[in-house]
């Protein structure tokens, strides 16, 4: 079979150490693949005036799968003062280049998995009966709307006069908010579209009947958003029925769910809501199971195939200049992790899956999170492993 070529994206901060560390982990791995690298994040923000550029899309639109490590983003002021000089007076305005990303190519699929691992001294632990200590097995895939509802961007502060008469057209709006001038009115708008909600909603089932998951949760708050987590949920009634009569459909609401997280985590399987809920949910989980070290994810289009895999932490810039990394590279491991499972290179996964589950049952080798010390540039010195001693420890197993 002809080499692949992934895309590498290792952006800032702690982005450029968990991806080059994978990389390493997937090379003795076996993956046979070769490696472009896509400029993106703060660098080419200050340096050309755009953090997601142009040559950075036609890569991914050409070679479809890329690996992202994390990007750095600030408010816009400090954004516009770090621009290059020369830049100051074109009138750019910051975006992030994710959000770019998932609207450049669609991304509407998030995927974020949420799996215990025996022996992470980081998984969550509850009281049983008699007091006794339990530790449940959690094994969740949260599927997330990427691209729609609260984080649609249609929104408005002081709204223009068309927008405001079109509220006023709602009685709701007419009883409760009329009172207030427009001038101090903020509108947030949670737009769910039947194509983009089907899509989430059959991503899910398809992941539950691929995986042998015997549930699949819709997450969100129909009894009160009717209009949108309500068409959801009706639209996975009906999916359900037609489509998937061997995965039980459960419904679950938003707030009650972050309750219920740590009574009962391991009922759950799959679980899908829209983006706000699908990202409060996910982080909920990922809690569970060790937090951002571990907390892996997928952004996919299923029409294209392009998808771009990537750890749910950030640059985290404090940690980024330490002379030698402390951070926790198992994230971004297990996302590429999700590529090759993506890609059908299912063995390969599987390998690197068994051997990062070794490193961590045996104890032996333990970034700062997992020996739970206050992250400082001496953790290494006193114990913990660097980020490349936990890759070394993974190779080692492979
Ligand atoms: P962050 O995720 O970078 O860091 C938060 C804290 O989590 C860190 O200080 C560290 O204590 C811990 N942490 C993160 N990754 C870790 C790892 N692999 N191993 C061990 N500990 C880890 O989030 P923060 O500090 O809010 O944001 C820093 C920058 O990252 C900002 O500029 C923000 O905009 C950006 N960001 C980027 C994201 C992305 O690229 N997907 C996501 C979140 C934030
Ligand atoms: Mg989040």
């Amino acid at each position: 079979m002809a080499k692949r070529t992934i895309v590498s994206m290792p952006g800032d901060g702690i982005g450029r150490v968990v991806l080059e560390e994978t990389i390493r982990v997937l090379n003795v791995a076996g993956f046979d693949a070769e490696y472009e690298e896509g400029d993106i994040g703060w660098e080419f923000w200050c340096k050309e005036g755009n953090p997601l550029p142009q040559r950075t899309i036609d890569l991914i639109e050409k070679h479809k799968i890329a690996l992202f490590g994390a990007i750095t983003s600030k408010p816009k002021d400090a954004a516009f003062e770090e621009l290059a000089p020369e830049l100051k007076e074109k009138g750019l305005v910051y975006s992030s280049p994710i959000v770019g990303l998932r609207q450049h190519f669609g991304l509407d699929i998030c995927l974020r998995p949420c799996k215990s691992y025996i022996g992470n001294p980081l998984n969550f632990i509850r009281r049983g009966q008699g007091d006794s200590i339990e530790e449940p097995k959690v094994d969740v895939a949260i599927f997330r709307q990427n691209t729609e509802g609260l984080y649609g961007g249609v929104e408005w502060s002081n709204p223009p006069k068309q927008v405001y008469d079109a509220l006023m057209t709602h009685k709701k709006f007419r009883d409760n908010f009329a009172w207030c001038s427009v001038e101090e009115l903020s509108v947030s708008t949670r737009i769910f579209t039947k194509k983009y909600t089907e899509r989430i909603l059959r991503a899910a089932f398809d992941h539950a009947v691929k995986y042998g998951y015997k549930s699949v949760t819709v997450c969100e708050k129909p009894n009160v958003i009717r209009e949108t987590s309500g068409m959801m949920y009706k639209m996975a009634q009906e999916m359900q029925k037609k489509d998937f009569p061997q995965i039980e459909l459960w419904n679950t609401n938003i707030d009650a769910q972050m309750m219920w997280l740590t009574k009962n985590p391991e009922t759950y399987g799959v679980i899908v809501a829209g983006n706000m809920f699908g990202d409060i949910v996910s982080d909920g989980f990922a809690g569970l199971i060790g937090g951002l070290g571990f907390a892996c994810s997928a952004q996919f289009n299923p029409d294209s195939g392009i998808a771009v895999f990537e750890p749910t932490h950030g640059s985290a810039p404090k940690y980024a200049d330490y002379p030698v990394s402390i951070v926790n590279p198992i994230a971004m491991i297990e996302s590429a992790c999700m590529m090759l499972d993506y890609i059908n290179e299912f063995e390969i996964a599987k390998k690197i899956r068994k051997a990062v589950a070794e490193v961590i049952a045996e104890g032996k080798v333990r970034t700062y999170d997992m020996a739970k010390m206050t992250g400082r540039a001496d953790v290494v010195e006193k114990g913990a492993a660097s980020t490349s001693q936990m890759a070394d420890a993974i190779i080692a197993k492979l």
